[in-house]
């Protein structure tokens, strides 16, 4: 499987992943968020792309509202993340306040 490193509140941990899932859900064992399901509508599962934005598109309209919402402008929503792109060991994404 492949695999990914995760910061969550400045503590590094490799974390493996489907194809199939997105960062809210390959993290969910590690942070309590995505309480909406992955549908952008909660905004608990902020976090920042340190390194591998490049494999994802850019935040549509909705990512974008929710992003404002919730004051975190320049973030991502983990639930929008969809891994299936992205290369083994080639993301490392930043959660702030994450709880473990
Ligand atoms: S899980 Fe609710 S906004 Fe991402």
């Amino acid at each position: 499987m492949p695999s990914l490193k995760a910061i969550i509140n400045n503590l590094e941990t490799q974390v493996q992943y489907s194809e199939y899932d997105n960062v809210m859900i390959a993290l969910s064992d590690y942070v309590d968020w995505g309480s909406c399901g992955g549908s952008a509508t909660c905004g608990t599962c902020v976090c920042s792309i340190v390194s591998g934005e490049e494999y994802f598109p850019l935040p549509d309209f909705f990512e974008e509202e929710m992003l404002e919402y919730v004051g975190k402008p320049n973030h991502r929503l983990g639930c929008q993340l969809e891994l299936e792109n992205v290369p083994d060991n080639k993301l490392i994404i930043k959660v702030e306040n994450g709880q473990v």
